[in-house]
């Protein structure tokens, strides 16, 4: 039984590499099924955020050399389209299976290169095989429809219109640091289960973590050309990969700043950006105050706040504000801050710059009266959790993305207020409402310019089968395993011509 492209044959070079994806810690690229090293030599150094030592070299791909990672994927995207798609999906189970016999190793990567504690990164890494095998899964229930003609005015039954979904060709995945395994898997596995081939540029902290990944869907089998890594600095070859005539689709996660530059580089391009957020937790006066403040403690500070969907800030109804701020004042001082390795709950930040940013905020604050409740201390990158009462919308803190462990409570005086400040913002990714009143959750939800409003939860993305929106300066299009397949997909109309 005839079964599409000999997947066989495509794997022919699979084998070869397994053991030389780094020689001692210089980390290498993947090019056409093999590990291959710039021919310039360049590398950029990784280095671990919480004790600053070196983790590894990764490659820095120059533009010319970026052409042959390009060019590979592209001729090597046909075949892989022929490729039965369940054939396809085996290979991304596989994957996941070898992900998750893995786990402990890529999870201490994560502990090293971006400091998440160890806990968060096994759940990293676990929710990310569940959602590769789910993708497979996904992958073969995207389903075509045919429409017959004699349902418009004026037509017989001459013409059927059978309408396929076809992969878009190329698709340039682009990842952020904070999510090296889950944010790059939530754009390969569809990407590759639908038939598209893939140029994959990884988070440079966060690169080594990626690489991992990457070796994994290697010992899974994806034959040589499809998936393709490419490690550099986002800012020296970044624009160049985006422009590329080559690349057909691409899928960003990252912060905001870059995505609008990425949008008007990329021309007539898809894309899927899922960028920046600064979502706010609503809190009405029925709200139940215990449950409220648990679900923004964690919804804030997990992670240090370097999470897209991190509560960035609280507003709620003046009369239960008191309540609020006893409540969540102890759930903080509760936090444990120190090495991601001792799980801790508050771990150096990605980068002094990034601390910086934060002092920064939490400087302004303070200069223009917020109520410092706990916090503003600081060890180089490990930010102390900073919790402030009072902030107005004066302030920074109120409309900027800290992207770390501060959080402001806006008191206000209606719930319009508070929905006027959430829309103020430019971001639009989600909101939390906190109130026993569903019908008052569902009038307040109705009216915030968000992706998603979580009632009576903190703000996050998932389950990952979840449509997961950002709207104004926090992306463009829908993620989400079924959305993410129908993003990277296309419509194709083959009419039949009835004589
Ligand atoms: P970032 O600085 O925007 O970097 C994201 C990715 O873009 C990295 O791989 C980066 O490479 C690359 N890049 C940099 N310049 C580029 C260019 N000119 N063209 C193409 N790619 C380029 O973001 P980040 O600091 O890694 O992540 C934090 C931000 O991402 C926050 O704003 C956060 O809200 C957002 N985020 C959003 C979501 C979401 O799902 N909505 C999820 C996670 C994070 P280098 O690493 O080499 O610079
Ligand atoms: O910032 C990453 C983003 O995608 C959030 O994911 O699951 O932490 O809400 P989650």
């Amino acid at each position: 039984m005839a079964t599409g492209f000999p997947l066989a044959a495509l794997r022919k070079r699979g084998k070869m590499f397994e053991c030389i994806f780094n020689e001692s810690s210089i980390y290498k690229c993947l090019l056409n099924g093999d590990w291959v090293e710039s021919k310039l030599k360049k590398r950029d150094k990784i280095y671990s955020p919480s004790d600053g030592e070196l983790v590894g070299e990764v490659q820095s791909i120059s533009k010319e050399e970026a052409d042959v990672f390009i060019e590979t994927a592209k001729s090597a995207q046909i075949a892989w389209a022929g490729v039965p798609v369940n054939e396809r999906a085996k290979i991304i189970h596989q994957a996941a299976d070898i992900l998750d016999k893995e786990k402990e190793v890529v999870a201490d990567i994560l502990v090293k290169e971006i400091a998440k504690n160890k806990k968060s990164a096994l759940s990293e890494v676990a929710r990310t095989v569940d959602f590769m095998h789910f993708t497979a899964e996904e992958g073969k229930r995207s389903v075509g429809e045919s429409i017959r003609s004699d349902a418009f005015p004026g037509f017989g039954k001459g013409k059927v219109s059978i309408v396929n979904r076809v992969p878009l060709g190329v698709i340039l995945a682009i990842s952020p640091f904070n999510y090296p395994i889950n944010l790059s898997a939530s754009k390969l596995a569809p990407a590759l289960v639908a038939g598209n081939s893939v140029v994959f540029k990884p988070p440079t902290q966060g690169a080594i973590s990626a690489l991992y990944l990457a070796r994994v869907f290697c010992k899974a089998g994806i034959p040589a050309g499809v998936f393709n890594v490419i490690t550099g600095q986002g800012r020296e070859i970044g624009d160049y990969l985006v422009s590329h005539p080559l690349i057909n689709m691409i899928a960003f996660t990252g912060s905001s700043k870059v995505g609008r530059n990425l949008a008007q580089k990329a021309g007539m391009k898809p894309l899927l950006l899922e960028l920046g957020g600064k979502d706010a937790a609503i809190v009405l006066e029925d709200a139940d105050i215990e449950t409220t403040a648990k679900n923004i403690v964690s919804g804030a500070f997990s992670y240090s706040g370097q999470r897209c969907t991190a509560v960035k800030r609280v507003l709620v109804l003046e009369p239960v504000a008191d309540q609020l701020v006893k409540a969540i004042l102890p759930l903080v001082k509760k936090l444990k801050v120190g090495n991601p390795e001792d799980d801790a709950d508050i771990t150096p930040l990605i980068n002094d710059k990034a601390a910086d940013f934060v002092q920064e905020l939490i400087d302004d604050a303070i200069s223009k009266g917020a109520k410092l409740l706990l916090g503003n201390k600081r060890e180089k990158n490990l930010m102390h959790p900073t919790l402030f009462d009072q902030v107005s919308v004066q302030m920074r803190l109120a409309w900027e993305e800290p992207f770390g462990p501060v959080l402001p409570i806006i008191r206000v005086k209606t719930v319009d207020e508070a929905i006027t400040i959430a829309n103020q913002s430019e971001y639009g990714l989600q909101s939390s409402i906190f109130t026993k009143n569903i019908d008052a959750a569902f009038r307040v939800a109705s009216q915030l310019d968000v992706g998603t409003v979580q009632i009576n939860g903190k703000t996050e993305r998932g389950p990952d089968h979840f449509p997961f929106i950002g709207v104004k300066s926090s992306g463009l299009g829908t993620q989400g395993i079924r959305y993410s397949i129908e993003a990277m997909t296309r419509s194709k109309a083959t009419v039949l011509n009835l004589q």
